[in-house]
């Protein structure tokens, strides 16, 4: 069990929430701490933290081995925290939950189980120009390792929507074996509409793939209502520990996919001549996997339910109205992105600034921003900014406030570039 968050009430009470993280307490270079850079990783409540730290005090061993009390508690928590993240995506099962590194490793995990074991030569994985590199790269190394498993990349529109159309026409020879797309861009904000990509692919006879690494953050996922195949995000941004992440899968599917890595806790039995796998999840996670890293996990996830999504969604709302009327109205920055269904990350350019410039001056107000091409470099050459851009991103902690201090930030910023 985990101590509540601060507030279980429908509206965020973010003052109260933000004494949860005491690393928002500090000042940065003498000003208040402004940690705009979530998307990249957020930063951690005492909750997670208590929790990770009672694990080692009082009840860590390794799991799945040792017939002692230890051994036994600890593995009850590792389980639980299965059990904890099933509830969190509404997934049918907990085996169903595969707990991996991060969202990276879910994605190879598919790409070399699904990918190599499954799909078959002449078959194509189709992928979107808004991927992260965690959900491209592990695909081109599919598509590059001779067996015959095509790429193909769908587009992305000027307001930085999947283009629907071009999935649709991608889809229209049968050929696609998985569709593979992110559930929300972590440069545009894009909330892409998941429910119609997945009813498009499986009519064309598709599986799908969701990078949730950022949207499963900023909204309650249901994986039954979606109905995908394939879903996965990451601990970290989820105001969890790193070093642990989540590949949900239809069971089916888990069944049909050989191993990814090979080792203990993964076989039912061992020769010197042959192994046989442990059913899933266990065929997937070789060797001793993240138990207190689980663990804080799990309370990660029991804080942001504690929270409630409708008030999670509503605060979040608001900090995007607030972003957008505010940053769009500054002269000389250009802003990334216009999507219907957007969340809480935005993306600019400002003229005659250089990203790491202007996110370096920002940090003198003490300002967090992210600066680069936030490992979608084919998205930001796409827009014509292969230079890169600052990336504002927000978490439950960011406040109203926080969002103009950015603005104000910008328009200074603004005069001294010139
Ligand atoms: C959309 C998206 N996918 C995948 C990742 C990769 O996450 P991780 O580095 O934790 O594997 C990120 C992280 O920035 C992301 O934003």
């Amino acid at each position: 069990m985990t101590d509540g968050p601060a507030s279980s009430a429908p509206r965020l009470d973010v003052e109260r929430l933000r004494r949860d993280f005491p690393i928002l307490a500090q000042t940065v270079r003498g000003r208040k701490l402004v940690f705009l850079d979530s998307g990249a990783s957020a930063q951690k409540p005492r909750q997670v933290i208590e929790a990770m730290v009672r694990c080692m005090e009082e009840r860590y061993a390794n799991v799945h081995r040792g017939a002692y009390f230890l051994s036994e508690a600890a593995t009850e928590a590792y389980e639980a925290a299965r059990g904890a993240v099933a509830r969190f995506l509404n997934a049918a099962d907990p085996r169903e939950v595969v707990f991996t590194r991060n969202s990276t490793e879910a994605i190879n995990l598919v790409a070399h189980a699904w990918g190599r074991g499954v799909m078959r030569p002449g078959q194509a994985v189709l992928v979107s120009e808004m991927e992260h590199h965690a959900n491209l790269v592990p695909w081109q190394m599919l598509r590059d390792d001779g067996r015959g498993i095509a790429l193909r990349v769908c587009r992305v529109t000027d307001d930085g929507e999947l283009d629907l159309e071009d999935l649709a026409a991608k889809l229209a020879d049968g050929k696609v074996g998985l569709v593979a797309v992110t559930h929300m861009s972590n440069v545009l904000g894009t909330v892409t509409p998941a429910e119609r990509i997945v009813a498009m692919a499986h009519a064309a006879g598709a599986k799908v793939l969701l990078d949730g690494s950022q949207a499963a953050v900023h909204r309650r996922v249901d994986v039954q209502a979606i109905g995908a195949d394939f879903y996965c995000f990451t601990g970290h941004k989820l105001y969890g520990p790193t070093g642990i992440g989540v590949l949900w899968a239809r069971l089916e599917h888990l069944d049909r996919m050989p191993p990814f890595l090979g080792g203990g806790d993964m076989i039912a039995s061992v020769t010197l001549e042959r192994s046989e796998w442990a059913p899933p999840p266990a065929k997937f996670e070789a060797g001793t996997p993240a138990i207190v890293e689980a663990v804080g996990l799990h309370a990660a996830v029991d804080y942001v339910t504690a929270l409630g999504w409708p008030a999670i969604e509503a605060h979040e709302r608001a900090l995007v109205d607030r972003a957008m009327r505010r940053l769009s109205g500054i002269e000389g920055l250009r802003l990334l992105g216009r999507a219907q269904d957007r969340g809480g990350v935005f993306s600019f350019a400002l003229d005659n600034a250089h990203p790491h410039d202007l996110s370096t001056l920002l940090d003198r107000a003490g300002i967090a921003v992210r600066a680069g091409r936030h490992c979608a470099e084919p998205l930001h050459a796409r827009f014509g900014l292969e230079g890169g851009t600052c990336r504002a991103s927000f978490g439950l902690y960011t406040t109203e406030e926080e969002v103009d201090f950015l603005a104000e930030a910008l328009v200074k910023a603004r005069e001294f570039f010139g």
